[in-house]
């Protein structure tokens, strides 16, 4: 059974020994950022060579995404990368977090790269430069080129293979510029959205290939590490997980309780965690599993790839998950506790809520639960720097008369949030930065644009970027480096 975290006391004071007393300060160089992703800002789907992706292909099938959006037009940032860049400049923020999307340098998934694809990143990395801002780059943020997945898609070994191959053509053109690199972007929506639950592109739903490809997602991400490692060993390297606490709905946990928790960390987390920083996979997951693979794809040799050393953990935060277990025999009706294929093998696991308020993605709004999340890495993985590579909230954003808009929960989130971060580093976690999710207002997968997580509200119509409140206020945090007590 795994502990429970349950969070650490920590100092109630700033950093800085020097701080004013009303000051929660950050340690200097602390790389407050904000971070977008590819698909779901850039639009100028079919420019300068760029092919579809499981997304496009997705998007455009009638009934997957809300409303029949797509990415083609998004936020037009390909060709208003510059005002967007302006805009950060105008925040302060010392860092971006963009996604490179694959079907722009490898349109078809293999290949000598295709230039005019690789020229718009090295124009908006040489303009967050001439900004003064530090580019931060994902590697694969889900837009995976049609062609592969017509090949089989992250379910075969071959797709690990190419993403190397296509991170080493990413890396050489921009490896001179660009020094913080992370391979994957939450490779369990990847994995169990794509292959599981097909909530998300490509849309196919069988658990034994979610677990196939959560294992060439992470073999892909080791051979990248070391492609790049090779020439840049000095750069920072790493990779974006989505991590959740998982915590008992019920108070007095029984042992279905318990289960339960264990079962959702393993196959959230650990899954990831394990094979990535301690080159295995967990025990009770391989066994939770045994009836939806015999792990027969898993190589001699692939778990050393797959813990290639690392320079940095990315950690994705949004909610925590609360769950109860149930006997079958128990008298409750099958049909509550049968999950989407994206738990395999968690069939008598329950989702429920702690009764905190949520998001408009129906997220319970939990800060400590970042603190736990950070604290555990620290305690149970890995010493290596942490950053928070997302971290933000969806919420309807309504129009003030000023003609502005008054976020006031998005802000409070933030807020909460980067107390917790700040609790974490006084308690000893090695956390150098935090990204806001997202800067922009943009397409949120298979929600479309019904859902606002932007600290700039987008005028899809006009393509109009206004800062809202959550943003001024982000910026005064970034120029005072702290937040008032
Ligand atoms: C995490 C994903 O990386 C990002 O693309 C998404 O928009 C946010 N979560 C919000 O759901």
């Amino acid at each position: 059974m795994t502990e429970l975290v349950r969070p650490q006391p920590v100092p109630p004071t700033g950093l800085a020994g020097s701080a004013p007393a009303d000051h929660l300060v950050f340690p200097n160089g602390f790389l407050f950022g904000a971070a977008t992703a590819a698909y779901q800002i850039e639009g100028a789907a079919g420019a300068d060579g760029r092919l579809p992706s499981i997304w496009d292909t997705f998007s455009h099938t009638p009934g997957r995404v809300k409303e029949g959006h797509t990415g083609d037009v998004a936020c037009d940032h390909y060709h208003r990368y510059r005002d967007d860049v302006k805009l950060m400049a105008d925040l302060g923020l010392k860092s971006y977090r963009f996604s490179v999307a694959w079907p722009r340098v490898q349109p078809g998934g293999t290949g000598p790269a295709n230039q005019a694809g690789l020229d718009f990143y090295r124009r908006l990395v040489d303009e967050l430069l001439d900004h003064g801002i530090e580019p931060w780059v994902t590697l694969y943020h889900w837009d995976l080129p049609q062609a592969l997945e017509d090949a089989g898609g992250w379910v075969v070994r071959d797709t690990a293979a190419r993403f190397a191959e296509y991170a080493e053509l990413t890396h050489a053109a921009l490896g001179d510029r660009v020094r913080y690199w992370t391979t994957l972007n939450e490779p369990w929506c990847s994995a169990f959205l794509g292959y599981g639950s097909g909530g998300h592109a490509p849309g196919r739903e069988d658990g034994g290939n979610a677990i196939r490809a959560a294992h060439h997602l992470m073999l892909g991400h080791g051979l990248a590490v070391r492609a790049m490692r090779a020439t840049h060993p000095e750069h920072d390297l790493g990779v974006t997980l989505n991590l959740y606490p998982v915590s008992p709905q019920r108070g007095a946990t029984t042992e279905a309780d318990l289960d339960a928790v264990r079962r959702i960390d393993g196959l959230a987390n650990r899954i990831f965690l394990d094979p990535i920083l301690r080159g295995e996979y967990p025990a009770d997951v391989l066994d939770d599993l045994r009836g939806v693979t015999d792990f027969g794809h898993v190589a001699d040799g692939d778990m050393e790839i797959i813990s290639t050393p690392l320079s940095l953990l990315g950690v994705n935060y949004y909610n925590r998950y609360v769950v109860a277990g149930a006997d079958p025999a128990d008298g409750a009706p099958a049909e509550a506790y049968r999950k989407p294929s994206c738990w395999p093998g968690s069939e008598w696991v329950r989702f429920g809520a702690a009764g905190r308020p949520v998001t408009d993605m129906g997220w319970e709004i939990d800060a400590s639960g970042l603190l736990e999340i950070l604290q555990r890495m620290r305690r149970e993985y890995t010493d290596l720097p942490i950053y928070v590579t997302e971290n933000g909230s969806a919420f309807v954003d309504e129009r003030s008369p000023d003609g502005g808009y008054d976020d006031l929960d998005r802000l409070a989130y933030f807020d909460a949030h980067l107390r917790a971060c700040h609790q974490a580093i006084a308690s000893g976690v090695p956390l150098r930065g935090y990204f806001a999710w997202s800067l922009l207002d943009n397409f949120e997968w298979a929600w479309g644009y019904t859902k606002r997580f932007g600290m700039v509200h987008v005028d899809y119509d006009t393509q109009l970027r206004t800062p809202k409140s959550s943003a001024k206020w982000y910026a005064d945090v970034i120029r005072r480096n702290g937040l008032a007590a």
